[in-house]
């Protein structure tokens, strides 16, 4: 008769490839445990549910990660910086944007509320010295904040429906001025434009600033593709173009950066992501003849944790070794390639602590196992996005010696467990948060 697998076992066959047991572990009394943490220890304390978020583990893939790409770049005689933010809309909750501040990364911003946690983090003195701050999100000029068409006939009372240009004003106008203001006040601050947003930064009495160029950008592999490439976020290339000679002929501004991202929070396959990048690469080197203060490719987000089943070395020993063939065949230096990492950097060092109740159908659950949606991982992100990779992990007992069984009750019933997640959406949380770049290497 075949003894029923433990949760331990199921876990093993189901998850054993991914990384997750570089930080966990069961222990002989068949205990979870986080690095030092038995998280039963935690239940304890705090009870349930409960967040755990260990920053070592946003330490040990750092680590990890610059070992790598550095080692790669060595080794294929890349000679651009590599360039390390961190979107900090992945978890901007101190404890991790912290953690990924204080291991190197730089910062990414998509709206005025991360700069507002960035000065707070700078007051307690918890930002490095020469810390960069990359700023996405829209920064339209106020005068480009039309109103709302009319709106259609509405019983409701109008007091419960300012219009849109309040929103607007309100979000665009803090994150236009807070960027200013951080400039004259001497951060080293760089806001990614996007359309129609060169007005809010161009002009005499303006602060001196480097600025990116956002194009219209995705999962495209020729300049056919990119041309009808539809987008909410970046500039045609057309249109980009005419921008950067705008910027170019501006008194206060100096074209730096290119901004243009396949993909974010999702799994792209290592060779359409590259060949993508690649294209990236060309009209980066085009770019880069017209414009000499050209430095930098910023790719955006899109890589999975290193936890996760990808072939990382693959993917930046290919990626730079195109970069490197498109400078050489264009006559152009090699690009600082910037990484803007949001959910490789912290998805794998939160963790949620809750009761299930097998008889509700509710985790544990026996084989095969299933990924979680409970957590509200498809909340939009701000900038809209959306949660992906890392988001879904099987549920974990605390105690890994608990038989399963396919049919009926599972476990007992008033069992804890932890799930493993992407850190829960930013903006949820109020007030909590904060990406960056080596020397020769730009950590
Ligand atoms: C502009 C930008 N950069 C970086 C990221 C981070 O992406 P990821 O979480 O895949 O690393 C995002 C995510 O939405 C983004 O919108």
């Amino acid at each position: 008769m075949s003894v029923p697998p433990t949760y331990r076992d199921r876990v093993r066959d189901e998850w054993g490839r991914l990384r997750l047991w570089d930080y966990l572990r069961y222990d002989e009394q068949g205990d979870l445990w986080i690095n030092q943490l038995r998280v039963i220890d935690a239940v304890r304390a705090y009870g349930t549910p409960l967040e755990i978020a260990d920053s070592t583990i946003v330490e040990r893939r750092t680590r990890e990660w610059r070992s790598l790409a550095e080692g790669i770049a060595r080794e294929v005689g890349y000679e651009g910086r590599l360039n390390c933010l961190y979107a900090a809309k992945a978890n901007m909750a101190s404890e991790s944007t912290h953690a990924a501040y204080r291991c190197g990364w730089h910062a990414e911003t998509s709206a005025g509320q991360d700069l507002r946690h960035l000065e707070w983090l700078d007051e307690q003195g918890l930002l490095p010295a020469d810390f960069r701050v990359v700023c996405n999100g829209f920064k339209l000029p106020i005068e480009r904040l039309e109103p709302a068409p009319a709106a259609t006939p509405s019983v409701t009372d109008p007091e419960l429906l300012p219009p849109e240009t309040h929103r607007h004003r309100r979000r665009n106008a803090h994150y236009v001025d807070a960027i200013l203001r951080l400039a004259r006040q001497g951060w080293r601050i760089t806001p990614v434009l996007d359309a129609g947003e060169l007005a809010s930064f161009a002009g005499a009495g303006r602060p001196e600033m480097e600025v990116g160029l956002r194009l219209k950008f995705g999962k495209v592999h020729s300049l056919w593709e990119l041309e009808g490439h539809v987008s909410r976020f970046g500039q045609s290339l057309d249109d980009l173009r005419r921008t950067a000679e705008q910027v170019a002929a501006s008194p206060n501004l100096t074209f730096t950066m290119l901004h243009a991202m396949t993909g974010a929070a999702e799994t792209i396959a290592v060779e359409s992501l590259v060949d993508s990048l690649l294209l990236a690469g060309r009209v980066w080197a085009d770019l880069r003849q017209e414009h000499p203060s050209l430095r930098e490719l910023n790719m955006g987000g899109g890589i999975p944790p290193l936890g996760e089943p990808y072939d990382h070395a693959a993917f930046l020993r290919r990626l730079l070794t195109g970069l490197k063939a498109i400078a050489e065949a264009e006559d152009v230096p090699q690009p600082e390639l910037t990484f803007e990492f949001g959910s490789f950097v912290v998805a794998e060092s939160g963790f949620h602590v809750f009761k299930g109740d097998p008889a509700q159908g509710q985790p544990p659950r026996c084989g095969p196992f299933r990924a979680g949606r409970s957590l509200g991982h498809h909340r939009r992100r701000p900038d809209g996005g959306h949660p992906g990779h890392a988001a879904h992990r099987p549920p974990l007992p605390l105690s890994g010696g608990d038989r399963c069984q396919r049919a009926g009750r599972t476990g007992d019933t008033g069992r804890r467990h932890l799930r493993l997640r992407r850190p829960l959406s930013p903006r949820r949380f109020p007030c909590r948060q904060r990406g960056l770049a080596a020397p020769g290497r730009g950590w």
